[in-house]
């Protein structure tokens, strides 16, 4: 069937046909929004970077999570800056850590809302990478005690879902396993399965202040250039018994968002990270682009490039133009 028998324009004449016809949609349920919480108190300073992300001691963090439960965004992922750090990153998996009580905060105000917190040590050592220090290098098994202990923390503060994002071998397996012995075997690990030594992230790390303070993060995020070796991590995080996994960054990395939704049948997050995020504000700013379609047009790409989920900065106010808002 050719033209001009066929018209392939016959289905786009108008919006309600396109609507007919669509086959992807950017649903409010898909969205993740993710806060950064500062040790302090009155605290509310935007990220130079970042507009409209904030930095917020907890009592603005609560009204913020109240702001976005009320818009229908599921849940949350939290990240913290804490009073001290140290080579350890202690304030990673103490009771009274930054995030600890930034989660007890939250769920006592809104406790419908799904905390998600980010487990990693790089929010929380001096020397800003993701594990401890030996020999010049981050130190895979020792890391791997921490991150447990600060998972288990998280847990029995009352995160709802752990999501560790540090890249060391075996994580998955070390989270599952303290967690399940210590009567929390009903809280999902979200793996950042497949997450990229990127530029991308430049403006998070003004935001969470945890730039490496020698060397980069090479040694343990993976090349930008390799496809084959994101189903080999995939893999091993479905065999370590990982519940969700995610690609990181999204908007280079859409060709893996595709291969792992192929490949894997565990539920896919997208994170949209904070570089796509400054990129289109500064277009945006300078006049160069229409704000609210190209950041629509981004996360629908990430939903049909095989996104079920996308962790994004823009979540509010996506969820704000999808309620007609
Ligand atoms: C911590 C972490 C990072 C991001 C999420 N968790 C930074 C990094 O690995 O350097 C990046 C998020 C973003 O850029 O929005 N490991
Ligand atoms: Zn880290």
């Amino acid at each position: 069937m050719y033209f001009p028998k066929y018209r392939s324009r016959r289905t786009r004449r108008t919006e309600n046909l396109r609507r007919m016809v669509r086959e992807t949609h950017l649903r409010v349920d898909d969205l993740i929004y993710p806060m950064f919480s500062a040790f302090g108190e009155n605290i509310k300073s935007e990220i130079p970077s970042m507009p409209g992300i904030f930095q917020q001691s907890i009592e603005h963090i609560v009204e913020e999570a109240k702001e976005v439960y009320a818009l229908g965004i599921p849940a949350v992922i939290l990240f913290g800056i804490p009073e001290c750090k140290d080579p350890l990153g202690q304030d990673a998996y103490s009771d009274e850590g930054i995030i600890q009580r930034t989660i007890r905060a939250i769920k006592a105000a809104v406790p419908q809302l799904t905390v998600i917190t980010d487990v990693c040590l790089c929010e929380y050592t001096d020397h800003g990478h993701c594990g401890v220090i030996k020999d010049g290098d981050v130190d895979n098994d020792e890391t791997l005690r921490l991150l447990a202990a600060e998972a288990l923390s998280h847990a029995q503060a009352g995160a709802d879902i752990v999501a560790p994002s540090d890249m060391m071998d075996g994580r998955i397996a070390a989270l599952r396993e303290i967690l399940d012995e210590n009567g929390f075997s009903h809280i999902p690990v979200m793996s950042y399965a497949v997450k990229y030594a990127s530029a991308y992230y430049g403006p998070f790390r003004d935001a969470a202040e945890s730039t490496p303070q020698f060397g980069d993060r090479r040694s343990y995020q993976m090349d930008p250039a390799n496809r084959i070796e994101a189903f080999r991590e995939a893999a091993l995080d479905v065999e370590e018994c990982a519940d969700f996994l995610m690609v990181k960054p999204a908007l280079a990395y859409l060709d893996i968002l595709r291969d792992i939704k192929e490949r894997f049948d565990l539920p896919l997050v997208a994170y949209n990270v904070s570089g796509e995020y400054s990129m289109i504000k500064a277009a945006a700013r300078l006049g160069w682009v229409d704000h609210d379609r190209i950041m629509m047009e981004t996360l629908v790409g990430m939903k049909r490039a095989g996104a079920d989920l996308i962790i994004t900065y823009h979540a509010k106010e996506a969820a704000r133009l999808l309620a007609g808002q």
